[in-house]
């Protein structure tokens, strides 16, 4: 079982002293289903989507001031971040204060591009951010969709979340997700 990895097994239980319940129960979600497709797809190293998993929502309950208090530096805050994108933030602020559980660099890639997707990215990233927009609890129709898609072809899978994103949000979609949008639409096989 992945959760008795002894990384993972720290990472829970951090997880577990930060977020309420409700939240960590999402997360582990998030990595069983991250782990499972990263098995399906072959990826090289299927633990690391358990752990971006268990920690991609880590600040999701954060704002600057409590990073700061934390001791992580003002200027790593990213309070203009913030202001602008308040649902974003978290996500690209969150690997910095996961150090202190994981210096992978492949894990904390994933975890920051977690809520908008990002043109080209690498596949631990995809599967997370395909896991974190259709783990079982969420019971859209599109979000069965995703999950579908996320076994035949993982590109389509990333297209269609994108293609959702940038209509949810508009012209005030992150650039990350239009940018994630233009590449995988692209890509042979999507359909969109
Ligand atoms: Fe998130
Ligand atoms: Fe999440």
């Amino acid at each position: 079982m992945p959760i008795t990895d002894p990384k993972n097994a720290a990472a829970w239980n951090w997880i577990q002293d930060i977020l309420p319940d409700k939240r960590a129960q999402h997360s582990r979600r998030v990595a069983e289903l991250a782990y499972e497709l990263a098995l399906f797809h072959e990826l090289d190293h299927p633990l690391d989507a358990y752990l971006a998993g268990l920690l991609h929502d880590n600040a999701k309950y954060d704002t600057p001031e409590t990073l700061a208090a934390r001791g992580i530096p003002p200027h790593l805050c990213r309070p203009s971040l913030y202001d602008r994108y308040p649902n974003v933030w978290h996500a690209l602020v969150g690997p910095r204060q996961a150090l202190s559980i994981t210096t992978n660099t492949r894990v904390l890639n994933a975890m920051r591009w977690h809520t908008t997707g990002r043109a080209r990215m690498r596949p631990l990233t995809q599967v997370l951010f395909v896991a974190d927009f259709c783990e079982p609890n969420r019971d859209g129709a599109w979000h069965a969709v995703a999950r579908q898609s996320a076994y035949e072809n993982l590109d389509k899978a990333t297209a269609i979340i994108a293609q959702l994103l940038v209509h949810e949000h508009g012209d005030q979609c992150f650039w990350a997700t239009q940018a994630c949008l233009n590449d995988y639409r692209k890509r042979p096989n999507i359909g969109l």
